[in-house]
């Protein structure tokens, strides 16, 4: 086995594409850190139909138009950003490059990107908000302390963060065979470092996973109402996937929510999340900001999604290809060229500006006229 290649520490000229990361990406950390940031669960259908939705459909072009003037900024809960392309909580960022998430942080700082920080974050909230000139997020997973769960509350409004992202997909983790196969485990020195001091769980005394301690002290949506009655952030659940759950979602009290399948690496057999945004988005009817995760790698990409109703976007993948092939920089392209492409899909489409991104842009390949 051949050890990692070094970091680039410019750009190669032949990227033109996100996609372009990803070989440069998959060359430069281990196999098993690969296998822990690229892969999904089980047989990953559900990570890769993702990407197959969003390129079964098809743009619908307007000729013409006045665009002068034009922009893809959009607001959220009062911050106002340039564009809709978020960076996405991402576990363990020191897996695919030395510096981590601050290499991450000064990526989407020069990109102006707002960055969701993980609870599991390989470096602690304080250091990344202290370097940080773009709006930051919290990704809250609820701990099975739930006072320790409220000290990362606290945390995340001293550190200044703008929202909160709860993760309400992942109760337990995925089945992630990639992983198995290539016997990934964490190397020295890579640690949940926001997660220092949390008591472990005690050990399951049965084999069942519904008599485990982990099922026993898992969220529930009573937990939302405790969160809603502990914080004035904004609450935004993430991993909604039904209208169902979107409804109860609002009733609950959420500020936002993105669809999300969790790039796939949960529940495999899930449906891709381009193809469950339409029914979300009717069920919440614009009364909250609606963002989507899930196979993003274009423009035309996020294009789709704000057509089909989100309002922005979040990309995973996408930026980490970026961060294990080139750190800051790779991160910083990646969104510059996201960003670039997502432009020329408006001028091209006769966007002036995101509220103009509406159903009828996009057409499905298939579709009989
Ligand atoms: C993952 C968890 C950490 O997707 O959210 O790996």
């Amino acid at each position: 086995m051949t050890a990692p290649l070094a970091k680039l520490a410019q750009i190669p000229p032949h990227v033109a594409a996100v996609a372009d990361y990803e070989a440069l990406a998959r060359e430069r950390v281990s196999p098993g850190a690969w296998a822990y940031l690229d892969g999904g669960a089980a047989d990953e259908t559900t990570a890769a139909d993702n990407r197959a939705a969003l390129a079964r459909l098809r743009l619908r072009t307007q000729v013409l138009c006045d665009l002068a003037g034009g922009h893809t900024a959009c607001e959220l809960f009062g911050t106002r950003l340039s564009h809709p392309i978020l960076l996405a909580p991402v576990a363990y960022q020191k897996l695919a490059h030395p510096d981590g998430e601050l290499a991450t942080v000064l990526g989407a700082s020069a990109m102006q990107a707002a960055m969701v920080v993980s609870t599991q974050a390989s470096v602690t909230l304080e250091e990344i908000a202290s370097v940080a000139e773009t709006p930051l997020w919290f990704q809250l997973y609820i701990q099975h302390e739930r006072a320790f769960t409220r000290d990362l509350v606290r945390r995340a409004e001293a550190a200044g963060t703008l929202a909160l992202v709860v993760s309400v997909d992942a109760p337990i983790s995925g089945l992630r065979n990639r992983e198995q196969r290539a016997g990934f485990a964490f190397p020295p020195g890579i640690e949940a470092v926001n997660l220092r001091g949390l008591p472990p769980l005690p050990p399951s005394t049965s084999g069942a996973l519904f008599d485990s301690p982990l099922i026993a002290t898992a969220a529930t949506w009573r937990d939302i109402d405790w969160l809603r009655g502990e914080t004035k952030l904004p609450l935004v659940l993430k991993g909604i996937m039904t209208a169902e759950d979107a409804a109860r979602a609002l009733s609950a009290g959420a500020d936002g929510l993105i669809v999300s399948n969790h790039g796939g690496r949960v529940l495999d057999g899930q449906p891709a999340t381009i193809e469950v945004l339409p029914e979300i988005a009717r069920a919440v009817g614009g009364r909250l900001p609606l963002l989507m995760d899930g196979g993003i790698r274009r423009g035309s990409d996020v294009f789709k999604a704000l057509a089909l109703g989100a309002n922005a976007v979040l990309v995973g993948r996408a930026f980490v290809h970026g961060l294990c092939a080139a750190g800051a920089v790779g991160v910083a392209h990646v969104l510059r060229i996201l960003q670039a492409e997502l432009e020329a899909t408006m001028v091209l489409t006769g966007c002036r500006d995101l509220a103009a991104i509406t159903a009828e842009r996009v057409r499905r390949a298939d579709a009989r006229v």
